[in-house]
């Protein structure tokens, strides 16, 4: 008789940007080695990870918040981790202050997830013999509840490679270098992420191989600043690309975020030359003022930027170029303002992020004066959008009547008869298409004919 063990279930709950995607991934991955598998409710899972976010304020309310929402609808006897960037932020200090949270993890040591899972159990076992309920039978007694936390202030020397477990099926976002170098005034990741660390090329060229045999067909190359690439390790993003490119069943490659300061014209050259590689660049400029740039410490000038967005025009007109813009940074000026609401209708961005600044620990800006009402801030973020959404619009009217290449996903959510995909720049596409030849098209590349847009999506059929 073979006995099967029986599974123990985590949910995960994600927020925030890609690399904390990525990092979900690998949880799960890392996880699955100790008998974890993935549920999707959280009322039936043994272990709840919140993986937070800090890139904007409020980060450590709203986490304050799922906790205890979570504390008090958990299955009894189950237990819930902290996790990301707002613990790697805070540190051990708020760990302890967080008494709902059994496990406390940042992003440094994120492998030690099993260890650390293993060692909670372990005191909650001790606890349950002991006769002392989980917390959710008895409130105001935290204190008993042991707590694993472990926050390592310092990034490991050799980051391990962890398995990952992952939720597409057909294209796959691939690490290739975490943290940052730069210290942009605003910006709370270099604290959260660390420096910046390239992965080899041969690590990244064989987890692609292995992505390609195990079918995917499209990979995203993933960094905070990936034109960064190799610059620690003696290579560069565009010698990467040609390595990937070599690499047998990826028919479509993407990489972001892109920083102007180490974005070069090898690398503009290289994306034009090789078929592969999508012509779509997520280039933040953040602001469109000199002045304002400085202050960033973003270390380029708006002409610099516009040297760039004119080569990838000139080398690829179809190109996409997509960006992020912050409005209200301390001091700005309204004349300041108005030189990002310009540099949207110059670029011609098909995309862009806008955000409100916000005051984050740790940062320098956090020590300069915020001089901007709120009221003066909400109306420049509003205008900026429309202005942005004019934009986009416009951009996406020379899809129309055009014949993309669309990695098709799956069915839509909203409507099942419609199948969903993304084109070359991560535009949703939704294809009317026959429910019986459904399977022949889902994880395929094909072409479609792009009918109609509307601002969050475009509409197309098979041809
Ligand atoms: N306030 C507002 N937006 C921010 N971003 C990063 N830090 C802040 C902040 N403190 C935005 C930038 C970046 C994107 C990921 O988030 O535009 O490109
Ligand atoms: Fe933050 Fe600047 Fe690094 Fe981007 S380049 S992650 S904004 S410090």
């Amino acid at each position: 008789m073979s006995i099967t063990k029986t599974k123990k279930k985590v949910f995960i709950e994600t927020l925030g940007c890609q690399m904390n995607v990525a990092d979900t991934e690998r949880m799960l991955g890392l996880l699955d080695e100790i008998d974890y598998v993935q549920t999707e409710d959280r009322m039936e899972a043994d272990l709840s990870i919140l993986n937070t976010c800090s890139i904007r304020e409020h980060a450590v309310d709203k986490m304050r918040s799922y906790m205890g929402k979570w504390d008090k609808t958990r299955k009894p006897g189950s237990m819930i981790a902290l996790a990301g960037c707002v613990p790697q932020q805070e540190g051990t200090k708020l760990a302890t202050d967080v008494r709902t949270a059994d496990i406390v993890i940042g992003t440094h040591n994120l492998h030690r997830l099993p260890d650390l899972v293993l060692e909670a159990e372990a005191k909650h076992q001790i606890n349950l013999l002991n006769g002392i309920e989980p917390a959710i039978k008895n409130k105001g007694v935290y204190a008993s509840r042991p707590q694993v936390a472990e926050i390592w202030e310092e990034l490991p020397e050799d980051i391990p490679e962890t398995p990952i477990f992952r939720k597409t099926k057909y294209y796959a976002w691939v690490n290739v270098i975490y943290g940052c170098n730069y210290r942009c005034t605003y910006c709370i990741v270099p604290k959260t992420r660390g420096d910046q660390r390239s992965r080899s090329t041969t690590d990244i060229v064989s987890e692609v191989q292995a992505l390609a045999a195990e079918g995917f067909k499209e990979i995203i190359l993933l960094g905070q600043n990936v034109d960064g690439y190799g610059l620690d390790i003696g290579t560069n993003l565009a010698a990467l690309l040609r390595e990937v490119h070599k690499v047998d069943g990826i028919e479509r490659i993407k990489f972001l975020t892109s920083h102007p300061c180490d974005m070069t014209y090898e690398l503009i050259e290289t994306v034009a030359e090789l078929p592969k590689v999508s012509k779509y660049f997520h280039v933040p400029i953040q602001a469109g003022n000199d002045e304002v740039l400085k202050r960033m410490a973003r270390r380029y000038t708006v002409a610099r930027y516009m040297e760039l967005v004119n080569y990838i025009r000139k080398l690829m007109p179809e190109a996409s170029i997509t960006g992020d813009i912050i409005v209200g940074f301390p001091g700005e000026t309204h004349e300041q303002f108005m030189d990002s609401v310009k540099v949207v209708q110059e670029v011609g961005y098909d995309a862009c992020n806008t955000a409100i600044y916000s005051k984050r620990p740790f940062t320098p800006a956090a020590e300069w004066e915020d001089n901007i009402t709120h009221a003066e801030k909400q109306e420049r973020i509003r205008l900026l959008n429309a202005i942005c959404t004019e934009v986009a619009e416009k951009q996406a009217l020379r899809y129309v009547g055009k014949v993309e290449k669309v990695l098709v996903e799956g069915k839509s959510v909203r409507n099942p008869d419609r199948l969903t995909g993304r084109i070359f720049n991560n535009k949703t596409v939704n294809i009317e298409c026959d429910p019986a030849l459904h399977d022949k098209y889902i994880g395929t590349f094909a072409d479609v004919r792009i009918t109609r847009t509307n601002p969050w999506a475009l509409r197309g059929e098979f041809v």
